[in-house]
């Protein structure tokens, strides 16, 4: 059979669909006449498949309480098959959405008063429901090295205090569209094991890579690997995750406490959701969405390079998330921040949303199709830089 070839070059117009991406443009950066570059969903349809099994499931009249079914565990246990995991029924749990996940991780596995520890830049609510549980955040800021992003070892370990016990992985990594190695998956855990810390690891973005992803459950089967078919399928909005370990006793606290605080919950279309995405043809689609994203990430550091290299694009190894270094512009971070949006009208995420060192920063969404990110890029270099460059 010939493989359909699927079409993300077509603009669809999400303004008036109640997006946040679109029409959360006021209330988020107080404008309307911006395009958005920002949160993380994707301009294109979520696959023609996926659509055709939700209008399937909307057709059965009622929309009562769900359970999630066992073709739903087969779903996900097949997917994860791809990150070497050989998962059972009883090491998963739906939840409804990864950073109410994270949440509850923080309050089920540390006391208040405990420390928890993240590598800013880090997506934004990892500091919050640390803070909002009243845990101490232990910030150990990655370093950029030679363009690219690092775990700084020795820092993580010099702030570990007998009140250290966790550390929230993003991995991989948004902001900084890091893919961490196996050899430095490895170099974490051995801190973490060292001085008992437990891993829960945000593996969102795991489907979105450009070179080999290890989920951190194959590295140590006692942490706890929150995911979520939102990123990959761009159906974020169906607030459907799931989180799992492959040890007994984590699993089942990590239940027991998701309950109580009632994010296990399934929407009406959940189970169909989980079981269309993750079924075969979600490979189909994943190659070309990969492949497709792979030519915009391209184009876009072609295009700074070219045409406006002040601008420095860190080199990314997974997302759809890039990650803008600003620094040679000369400009102030405000100055930036206000010059993207007022001028050049483009909303970006700000960089310092993601840490202090995020100054000098902002992370573009290139999930688009071409003709509009080009249309962005240039506007970018017109109102930032020197308007004459890429004549
Ligand atoms: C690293 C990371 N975790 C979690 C989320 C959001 O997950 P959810 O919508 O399931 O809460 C995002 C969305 O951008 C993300 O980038």
């Amino acid at each position: 059979m010939k493989t359909k070839t699927i079409n993300f070059d077509k603009k669809i117009d999400r303004l008036d669909t109640d997006c946040v991406k679109y029409d959360g443009l006021q209330s988020y950066f107080g404008v309307v006449d911006a395009k958005p570059l920002w949160v993380a969903d994707m301009d294109f349809a979520t696959p023609k498949y996926v659509q055709k099994a939700l209008k399937k499931k909307l057709k059965q009249q009622i929309f009562g309480y769900e359970i999630p079914s066992d073709k739903s565990f087969e779903a996900v246990i097949n997917w994860q098959k791809r990150h070497n995991l050989e998962l059972q029924k009883e090491d998963i749990l739906f939840c409804s959405g990864v950073v109410p996940s994270l949440k509850v991780a923080v309050e089920t596995f540390s006391e208040i008063g405990d420390e928890v520890v993240v590598f800013p830049p880090v997506y934004f609510p990892f500091f919050s429901v640390i803070k909002d549980s009243n845990r101490e955040l232990v910030e150990s800021n990655l370093i950029l090295k030679d363009g690219k992003y690092e775990i700084n070892f020795s820092d993580f370990e010099s702030k570990i205090t007998p009140k250290t016990k966790l550390l929230l992985l993003c991995s991989p990594h948004n902001p900084v569209g890091r893919v961490w190695s196996k050899e430095e998956l490895t170099k974490v855990n051995i801190i973490c094991e060292k001085y008992s810390i437990l891993v829960v690891s945000d593996e969102i973005h795991s489907d979105l890579v450009f070179t080999k992803f290890t989920s951190f459950a194959t590295i140590n089967p006692t942490s706890l690997i929150l995911n979520a078919p939102s990123k990959t399928f761009n159906v974020a909005g169906f607030n459907t995750s799931y989180a799992f370990s492959l040890d007994t006793k984590i699993i089942k606290q990590f239940k027991i406490s998701a309950k109580k605080h009632h994010i296990t919950s399934l929407n009406s279309l959940s189970n169909t959701l989980i079981q269309s995405c993750y079924s075969k043809e979600g490979n189909i689609w994943l190659e070309q969405l990969l492949e497709y994203l792979r030519k915009n990430i391209a184009f876009t550091e072609k295009f700074f390079s070219k045409y406006f290299p002040v601008v420095k694009v860190i080199k990314n190894e997974a997302t759809y998330l890039l990650w803008l270094d600003f620094k040679k512009s000369g400009l102030k971070h405000k100055e930036i921040k206000d010059k993207l949006l007022k001028d050049a009208k483009v909303a970006l995420n700000d960089g310092v949303t993601f840490g202090k060192n995020g100054k000098y920063f902002f992370r573009l969404n290139i999930a688009l199709p071409k003709k509009e990110l080009k249309k962005s890029l240039i506007k970018i270099q017109n109102y930032i830089g020197n308007k004459n460059e890429s004549k």
